[in-house]
């Protein structure tokens, strides 16, 4: 068998390949914890009874995967397993399937086969299905299925899943699946998973419309009630019929405590967001919040239906809104900002809220919302593109300087017509606040000088002790070659600092 592979190995490739290979088949073969970083080869981790292959999009061929096929079959006491396999040359998972098969005391496994040249699919999802019928001790599943298997072959593969009846925790991403007509029909076989508590559907770019929202709302109907559901499905066609159609479903899984759903790139408007805020108001019991509702058409009166929402989830903890778009003014900004300022406080908080009229106002109202929110442990700020000027920028820095719990802070004041004081009192703040391990920075296509940009390295170099990371982003500014050289010297090699810097003009500055 090893010679073979060897034999096999020699006709495709070099002497100097081969020789890593027989080192391979030798620590193999001895089961000796090994990692390679060779990208030609397959690689693989054993830590105790957990395995970890890290192969994504490394070219793999057929015969490289034989090699992660052998570890499976010689550890069958393996409990976790995560094998990252996607975007690959791999034409048959056959022998990989009937090896994972053995594993018989898994409890948790994530397995990424999508973006690989399969044939003969419908054999293989029969053994991808038997393998996970097998796994009856699995209670945590991540399958990544990204643009492989047409709707026959996934619906063998959902069924062979659903037999595991301990599983209580499911991703599974079917990312450029084209799942329209009646695809996601594919999917109910998941409704016979009696234990499941936590959800994720990563619908990207599937294809899905009005009519196919109704097989989401039956499937959401026969779930058992969960307690976690993410719903992504950015870049599809959903309008205001299906964000109805929608809402019906998500009415039956109204005692969620974490609710994530993702509509980026849809058109539902502001009579589809009516639909669905009405619902997510309605999840009183919510902790966890993520709303994706960028590109959408909300307009103003969408924005005040979700801060309709927002104002009736008294238990939220962690909140991330995505409510920037190009049609949204001041008064669909103050309803969300407004919202929020009101909830109890938060102890993770996103607004992406760029790309709207908030004008200063809006920097103030946000301000005051961080003065009430100051127990934030994450506090991610997206301002992009909002054109506040430096005296928006001086208060946001008071809003974010007032906080003392902070491990993670991240600042997005890009295109804000900031000049050197904007983005001095940001940088002052980033260095004052208490006392975030990661900070991300950016004030990008601004205004800002040679000096203001050495000045702000100043400040920013004063918060470098206390953190692990600092990341700063200053493209597009008025920086001149001689400063950017100064301070690429000054501070490229720094450890915990990542700087991005060009010298190239901004495209506007309003
Ligand atoms: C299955 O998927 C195809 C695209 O691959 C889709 O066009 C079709 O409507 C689906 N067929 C059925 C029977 O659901
Ligand atoms: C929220 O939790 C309470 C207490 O457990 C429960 O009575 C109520 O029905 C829940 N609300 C929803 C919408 O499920
Ligand atoms: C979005 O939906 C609205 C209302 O249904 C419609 O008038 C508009 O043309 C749609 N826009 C796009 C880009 O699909
Ligand atoms: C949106 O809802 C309003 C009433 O709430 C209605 O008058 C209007 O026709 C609806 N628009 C569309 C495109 O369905
Ligand atoms: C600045 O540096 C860039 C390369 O980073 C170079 O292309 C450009 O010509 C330089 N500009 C001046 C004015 O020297």
């Amino acid at each position: 068998m090893q010679t073979k592979q060897v034999q096999e190995q020699k006709r495709s490739s070099s002497t100097f390949k081969n020789i890593i290979w027989i080192i391979i088949g030798v620590f193999v073969a001895y089961n000796i914890k090994l990692y390679i970083n060779r990208s030609s080869l397959a690689q693989f981790e054993i830590r105790g009874n957990e395995i970890i292959m890290e192969n994504k999009g490394l070219n793999l061929q057929d015969f490289q995967l034989s090699s992660l096929s052998r570890v499976l079959s010689q550890n069958p006491q393996t409990t976790k397993l995560n094998a990252q396999l996607s975007l690959n040359y791999i034409n048959d998972f056959r022998n990989f399937f009937v090896s994972l098969e053995k594993l018989k005391d898994l409890n948790e496994l994530s397995l990424s086969l999508g973006n690989n040249p399969i044939i003969n699919e419908l054999e293989q999802a029969n053994l991808l299905s038997q393998a996970l019928s097998k796994l009856t001790k699995l209670e945590t599943l991540i399958l990544g299925l990204d643009s492989i298997f047409n709707n026959d072959s996934r619906e063998t593969i959902i069924k062979g899943l659903s037999k595991i009846s301990r599983l209580n925790t499911l991703r599974v991403s079917l990312i450029n699946c084209d799942l329209s007509g009646n695809g996601l029909k594919s999917l109910y076989p998941l409704t016979e998973l009696q234990n499941l508590k936590s959800l994720e559907l990563i619908l990207v770019g599937s294809k899905l419309k009005e009519e196919e929202m109704k097989h989401l709302q039956t499937i959401l109907h026969k779930l058992p009630k969960l307690t976690k559901l993410n719903l992504n499905l950015y870049a599809n066609k959903i309008q205001i019929d299906g964000a109805i159609t929608l809402r019906d479903g998500l009415f039956q899984q109204r005692q969620l405590k974490e609710f994530e759903i993702d509509l980026y790139f849809n058109n539902i408007t502001t009579n589809g967001t009516e639909s669905l805020m009405g619902v997510v108001g309605s999840m009183e019991n919510l902790t966890q919040l993520n709303l994706g509702l960028e590109f959408n058409y909300i307009k103003n009166e969408g924005g005040i239906l979700v801060g309709k929402a927002l104002s009736q989830l008294k238990n939220l903890k962690d909140l991330s809104v995505n409510a920037a778009t190009k049609n949204f003014g001041w008064e669909g900004y103050e309803a969300i900002v407004s919202a929020i300022e009101r909830l109890p406080p938060l102890e993770s908080l996103e607004l992406i809220i760029g790309v709207n009229k908030c004008g200063l106002p809006g920097a103030e109202l946000l301000k005051q919302t961080l003065f009430k929110h100051d127990k934030l442990k994450s506090l991610k700020i997206n301002f992009l593109e909002n054109y506040v000027g430096d005296a928006g920028a001086t208060y946001i820095a008071e809003g974010i300087q007032y906080q003392k719990n902070l491990q993670i802070l991240s600042v997005n004041m890009n295109f804000n017509s900031l000049s050197d004081r904007g983005a001095l009192e940001l940088a002052r703040a980033v260095k004052n606040a208490k006392s975030p391990k990661i900070v991300d920075f950016r004030v990008s296509q601004n205004q800002i000088t040679d000096k203001g940009i050495k000045d702000v390295f100043l400040l920013l170099e004063k918060a470098l002790p206390k953190v692990d990371l600092l990341e700063v982003e200053l493209l597009n500014t008025a920086l001149t070659n001689a400063t950017r050289d100064d301070i690429e010297l000054k501070y490229g090699k720094v450890d915990k600092l990542q700087i991005r810097l060009n010298t190239i003009p901004p495209s506007n500055w309003e």
